[in-house]
């Protein structure tokens, strides 16, 4: 049974990848500073999987406290998911990001190789393709200026893997950019748990419908989009976290450097999302239509053939399925992990 390391374990990809990572038959080990992240989501996960998932809470900056867990385990591979991720605030704290992302990643690259386990799935975004030339966006397409320091440090350690990988080609490291992860586990059990007021829509949306906040407020319904409101691909979290599964069997046939969109390939409005978590829940979403946010741009999807061609992978659950699983996420658990304990 292969052993694998997970950054970021508790967070929201995390916690999803953990399940289908002990499905397939891998072994999961868990490290996470639990800054943006709760411990009871490896308890559910652990309650969902039947097993036992090993924790160790560390910032991955300390390289003594990662020297420690590198020496117990035999690690085949690490999905790299720890990271800081708020846009906003990454514009606000540019030095937090940029040692928090930077530095840990280093480390944790240096720890890799030191224990000789040279196989790495990195958490990209989209967001490294900036304004895009053309949608739908293959791989192929330049990256682009990205306009905060969160989506800097994720284009950055592209290049340092990049780096990596063209250096020592023992290397193998694969660059997953993730379109816009929404839904749940549909046990309903994990999910996303935002601090605060969610930057994202679907954890905004959810909060409105559960009575925590009034009204969704809509940036911006003038742009040059078939209904005006901000396009995306919207992923299925459980689709997401397979897509890691399929890029750890890649590894296993060597396969150097490889750069892989995880989305749907469908473009869906912000009103689609709304209209059909409506009709999918039963339940309304008052809205409020608002200037555009800065930074935002019209429309951003994926063509997702490479990651099916060469991992036979694509997405299985569609907008409704993404809605449902949400909602019923967020009905189970109005709090979060904040159970009150
Ligand atoms: C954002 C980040 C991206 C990051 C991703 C992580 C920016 C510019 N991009 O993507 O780098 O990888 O989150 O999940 O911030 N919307 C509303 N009202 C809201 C919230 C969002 O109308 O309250 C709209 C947005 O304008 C956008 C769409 O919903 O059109 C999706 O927004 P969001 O969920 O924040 O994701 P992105 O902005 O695509």
């Amino acid at each position: 049974m292969k052993t694998i390391l997970v950054t970021g374990g508790a967070g929201y990809i995390g916690s999803h990848t953990l399940i289908e990572l002990d499905k397939a038959g891998y072994r999961p080990v868990v490290v996470d500073n639990l800054i943006n992240s709760s411990i009871e989501s490896i308890k559910r996960v652990e309650q969902i999987t039947g097993r036992q998932i090993p924790f160790y809470k560390l910032d991955l900056r300390d390289a003594a406290a990662l020297e420690c867990v590198m020496e117990k385990y035999n690690f085949y591979a690490c999905i790299h998911f720890a990271g800081l991720k708020a846009v906003g605030e990454s514009v606000q704290k540019p030095l937090e990001y940029y040692n928090n992302n930077m530095t840990s990643t280093f480390v944790l690259l240096e720890q890799l190789k030191k224990h000789n386990c040279k196989n790495i799935i990195f958490s990209s975004s989209a967001t490294v393709y900036g304004i895009p030339e053309e949608v739908p966006i293959t791989e192929e397409l330049p990256k682009g200026q990205c306009t905060n320091p969160y989506g800097k440090t994720k284009s950055m350690l592209e290049e340092v893997l990049i780096d990596l990988q063209n250096a020592d080609k023992e290397w193998n490291v694969v660059l997953l950019r993730y379109f816009n992860p929404i839904g749940a586990h549909p046990s309903g059990d994990i999910g996303e748990n935002p601090n605060g007021i969610p930057n994202n829509l679907m954890p905004y949306i959810t909060q409105v419908a559960v009575g925590k906040r009034e009204k969704l407020g809509i940036f911006g319904n003038d742009y040059d989009t078939p209904d005006g409101t901000g396009v995306r691909d919207y992923i299925h979290v459980v689709d997401l976290a397979r897509g890691h599964v399929a890029a750890l069997s890649a590894m296993e046939r060597n396969c150097g450097l490889a750069i892989y969109n995880l989305g749907t390939g469908c473009g869906y409005s912000v009103l689609d999302v709304v209209k059909t978590f409506e009709k999918v829940n039963g339940i309304a979403v008052p809205y409020t239509i608002m200037p555009r946010r800065a930074g935002d741009i019209a429309a951003c999807y994926s063509n997702p053939q490479k990651a099916k061609v060469e991992l036979g992978w694509s997405a299985e659950f569609g907008l409704e399925e993404m809605c449902r699983d949400s909602w019923n996420w967020q009905k189970k658990n109005p709090e979060g992990y904040n159970t009150g304990e």
